[in-house]
């Protein structure tokens, strides 16, 4: 057991509390910090035993790569291979941002564990003021995979991540809630005009559009396929982001949804389960679980992927049994949303 430390940057010394976090950092130890989309759990790239560490305190299977944290380009040179242009456009267009770019990897600079052998390295730099600050104070490139036990839904604030990891890292940085909610969209170049998506995200494939027009992309599998494909990206194939509860996802015209979930919930207290139901704001006060939460309305589905997996959690903290979660359209970041809702599910998805 350690004494993990938080960093309230809340409190007014930002500076010296990130420049603590990051002399940890270069000592080898875990810090914890937000991005724009989750709480990530850095350590450096570099060093194979803080990489080693992070392993260790996640329960993180060690053939899933971890994606390297830089804040600038010069950063970015002593890590990859000569780029092509396609490369430098996104970056130029997309950084910082939740955009992981997976290049060929510079033999020696980052540690094995980091690439789990690949002869790539996936790198992003974020779209966070502090997050930037720790690279930057840090020295380092910072290797960071979302700051949750492996197979726990990613961490939005540093509670989350206390929750998960208090008394096995040196510290985490709290800089409030995430803004984005969501992992970073993970592309891979297929030849130099074309992107494929390994993992959606906080980038929608319009956004790489609009970057480079005229790029074309090879989109991922929708929710409901993407189990039955051969993982993209390695860190795919496992379980993900599920709550402790079964959930199930319900798909289909809102009067629908309502009627077969309050069926399923009337059915699940008989048997004496604990239920819960996440919904849209509109449709709130139809349900009769035990917890009803909301991603808020499904006209903001920035929002509701801001909230998803802290909804999960909660779920968890209620100790709630059966879950059935409302599906949303797969349009902008609703593709991503319903991507890491289907993995929580185990794909376990209802049309009605
Ligand atoms: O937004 C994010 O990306 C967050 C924050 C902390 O930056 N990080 C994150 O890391 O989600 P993690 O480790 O939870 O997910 C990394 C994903 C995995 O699916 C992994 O397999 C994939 O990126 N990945 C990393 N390096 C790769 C590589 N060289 N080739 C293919 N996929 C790679
Ligand atoms: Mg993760």
């Amino acid at each position: 057991m350690t004494t993990t430390k938080v960093w309230r940057l809340s409190d007014g010394h930002a500076e010296r509390q990130l420049a603590e976090a990051a002399q940890l950092l270069r000592e080898g130890q875990l810090v914890a910090f937000p991005t724009e989309t989750v709480y990530g759990l850095g350590a450096d790239a570099r060093d194979t035993t803080a990489v080693e560490r992070i392993f260790a305190a996640k329960g993180r299977p060690s053939d899933n790569p971890l994606i390297v944290h830089i804040a600038d380009i010069q950063q970015l040179d002593k890590l990859v291979l000569p780029y092509p242009e396609l490369a430098r456009q996104l970056m130029e267009k997309l950084w910082p941002g939740p955009l992981t770019i997976v290049l060929p990897v510079k033999q020696g600079a980052v540690s094995p564990l980091v690439t789990a052998g690949l002869a790539t390295v996936g790198v992003r730099m974020p779209d966070h003021q502090a997050a930037l600050q720790l690279i930057k104070e840090a020295g380092c490139p910072v290797a960071a995979p979302s700051a949750n036990r492996s197979g726990r839904p990613s961490p939005t604030v540093a509670a989350h991540v206390l929750d998960d990891l208090n008394g096995k890292i040196s510290g985490v940085v709290d800089d409030g809630p995430t803004g984005v909610g969501l992992e970073s969209t993970v592309i891979e170049l297929v030849d130099d005009r074309m992107i494929r998506i390994l993992r959606p995200g906080g980038i929608t494939p319009e956004q790489l559009r609009q970057a480079v027009p005229g790029v074309r992309i090879d989109a991922p599998p929708t929710a409901e396929t993407a189990m039955s494909e051969a993982p993209r990206s390695p860190g795919m194939k496992y379980t993900h982001y599920a709550p402790q509860g079964a959930l199930c996802i319900v798909r289909g015209e809102p009067e629908a949804v309502v009627a077969y979930i309050e069926k399923q919930v009337y059915e699940a207290k008989l048997l004496g389960e604990k239920t819960g139901v996440l919904t849209f704001e509109e449709r709130e006060s139809e349900f009769h679980s035990d917890l009803v939460l909301t991603y808020g309305s499904e006209l903001h589905l920035e929002q509701a992927a801001q909230r998803l997996y802290a909804a999960l959690r909660e779920f968890d903290a209620g100790q709630v049994q059966r879950i059935w979660a409302e599906g949303c359209h797969e349009e902008g970041i609703g593709e991503a949303l319903m991507n890491r809702l289907a993995k929580a599910a185990g794909n376990h998805i209802v049309h009605v």
